[in-house]
């Protein structure tokens, strides 16, 4: 059985609680993170804690821990859990008050609610997917303009996953007037000779910490990285494609829409930036 942290406390699974009020529940009024865990050290620290403090920021909400408390806890659970190769999930809500209410509560009576789990998997680093290369479906963006806030509020991306899962695929792109914006879970890229595309920046999209850092791989590796919106269209045509997020590293994309890319097999950008990128967060890890 796992061993949780929930507001402070280390406990097993089945005895961690969280009340029927917080807003997390009743409005997915809470953010996260997913920080995964390679050599039973953690991958970018600092880039997911500094994003947290961002999310929370944004939505007016308090930290209920400092940025070296939230490194003890991570580090704490890796090693109560034992966890080699995983996964640890982080989740920050406006906590809860005595009631179901719309307005925010005070901050000063209503403390925030923090839990963390550990995911373990082995095997993340070594995935046989991503020799064989993944298949995604486009739908349509339908989530709410504030995609750059991390926020729990999963519900269409669990929808679309599921719409992939249907169509025989393994995940979906969005599409947001005529350009791709996101996986439902990653971010995403096409590859074009030596040229790296990815869409830019903005409110449209979780601006990924794997995302910045495989960026400063493909830049250390002489390949040309170009931030500009791309269609279904284009990424069809693309020599190769692939997603970032935590969980997943590089991936490579091999078949959208039922198209196969190049001969649909994982292509060399996209398998050569996993290796630097893997082969650098090892050694950045702590
Ligand atoms: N998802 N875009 C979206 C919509 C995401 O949910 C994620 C991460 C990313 C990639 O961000 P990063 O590289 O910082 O993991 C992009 C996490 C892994 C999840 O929900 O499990």
């Amino acid at each position: 059985m796992r061993t949780v942290y929930v507001n402070g406390e280390y406990l097993p699974e089945d005895q961690a609680r969280v009340s029927i009020f917080d807003r997390g529940f009743l409005m997915a009024d809470g953010v996260y993170e997913v920080t995964s865990v390679l050599d039973g050290k953690l991958i970018d620290f600092d880039g997911h804690a500094v994003r947290l403090e961002r999310s929370l920021g944004e939505l007016e909400m308090a930290s209920p821990v400092t940025r070296e408390e939230l490194l003890e806890i991570h580090r704490e659970l890796v090693r109560l859990n034992d966890v080699n190769e995983g996964m640890i999930y982080l989740q920050i809500t406006r906590g809860a008050p005595s009631d179901r209410d719309f307005v925010f509560p005070d901050a000063e009576t209503t403390p925030s609610t923090i839990v963390l789990f550990t995911q373990n998997k082995p095997g993340l680093a070594d995935n046989p997917a991503a020799r064989k290369g993944m298949r995604v479906i486009s739908i349509e963006d339908m989530r709410w303009g504030r995609r750059d806030i991390k926020t729990v509020q999963l519900l269409y991306p669990s929808m679309g996953k599921m719409m992939a899962k249907k169509a025989g695929a393994d995940d979906a792109w969005m599409v947001q007037d005529g350009f791709v914006t996101e996986g439902t879970s990653n971010n995403a890229y096409i590859v074009k000779g030596n040229k790296i595309i990815t869409r830019a920046l903005s409110n449209d999209i979780l601006h990924g910490i794997t995302r910045a850092a495989v960026l400063r791989c493909a830049a250390e590796a002489q390949m040309e990285v170009e931030e500009r919106n791309f269609s279904i269209d284009e990424a069809q045509e693309a020599d190769e494609a692939f997603i970032t997020s935590a969980s997943t590293f590089v991936m490579p994309v091999v078949e959208i829409d039922g198209t196969k890319l190049g001969d649909g097999t994982p292509g060399s950008v996209a398998t050569r930036l996993r290796e630097i990128y893997l082969d650098e967060s090892r050694k950045a890890a702590i």
